[in-house]
């Protein structure tokens, strides 16, 4: 297997906090990477960074061969490279199908809020997009009419339509509710599967790493503080003393 993206060195300060403070990482073509750890950690620092919404003050990116510090987001969109948001990022008066035809269109270099709406073939390809998520019984409702877990797994839709080769997620799952967050995760599980995608995903749910992760990345203090396979990373004390601890209280705690 080879290394889709290689992150060497990385380093951002914001003022005084070490956001990114020297990140060594290689992300293997196919596989789905979790990144977890406590908040302020300098998770969504590094998904900025990769996709060139914050530039490193040091360290390189390298991306299919290529490097890609400090490129602008589109440039590294263009190269195979999409992002879903902590929070979603969708036209919210318009409907979900518009949202894909949009967000189709954005892929063919058209910025137009209008044309695209009125191609029948983008709309069929939306069609197609949102059918693949399970997102068609809600293809004609607005945005900002969708319940969390939909409006979540709709705004993965739209980076999805970038057709991209390395998608970087954002805590997918959070703000969903518990009895929807499984069903969710294993509709995109699925899609990314089939449509080869390598994925890079922040989240807070230990149970959605163990079941959806390959390997596991644990952030802390703008360092990878670990990194392995989901039993051997979960089950390590350290890991479960300083991240899991925080993330999910032991039975009785608040948020048990
Ligand atoms: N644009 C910014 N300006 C100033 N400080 C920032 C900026 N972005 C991030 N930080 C700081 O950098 C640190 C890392 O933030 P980051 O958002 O990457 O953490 P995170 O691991 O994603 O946390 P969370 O789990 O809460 O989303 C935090 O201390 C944060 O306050
Ligand atoms: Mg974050």
């Amino acid at each position: 297997m080879k290394a889709l993206l290689e992150a060497r060195g990385l380093k951002l300060a914001f003022g005084g906090v070490k956001a990114a403070d020297g990140i060594d990482l290689d992300v293997m073509e196919g596989e789905f990477l979790a990144i977890i750890g406590p908040n302020g950690a300098g998770k969504t620092t590094f998904i900025n960074m990769t996709t060139g919404y914050l530039k490193p003050q040091g360290g390189t990116i390298t991306y299919d061969g290529a490097e890609i510090t400090g490129r602008r987001p589109r440039d590294i969109v263009r190269r195979g490279v999409a992002r879903s948001f902590q929070l979603p990022q969708l036209f919210s008066e318009h409907t979900v199908e518009e949202n894909a035809a949009l967000a189709i269109a954005s892929r063919e270099g058209i910025w137009s809020p209008f044309a695209p709406l009125l191609r029948p073939a983008w709309r069929q390809e939306a069609r197609g997009l949102l059918d693949r998520f399970g997102l068609l019984p809600v293809a004609a409702q607005r945005a900002d009419a969708l319940n969390e877990g939909t409006r979540k797994l709709a705004d993965i839709a739209m980076a999805v339509a970038l057709k991209p080769r390395l998608l970087l997620m954002d805590e997918p799952t959070s703000g969903v509710a518990a009895a929807e967050k499984m069903g969710i995760v294993e509709t995109l599980v699925r899609v990314l599967r089939d449509a080869r995608v390598t994925a890079v995903f922040v989240e807070h749910d230990m149970d959605v790493v163990e079941r959806f992760a390959d390997r596991v990345a644990v952030w802390s203090q703008g360092r990878i503080a670990a990194l392995g396979p989901p039993a051997q990373i979960l089950s390590d004390p350290a890991v479960q003393r300083d991240v899991i601890g925080i993330e999910r209280p032991a039975a009785g705690g608040a948020h048990a």
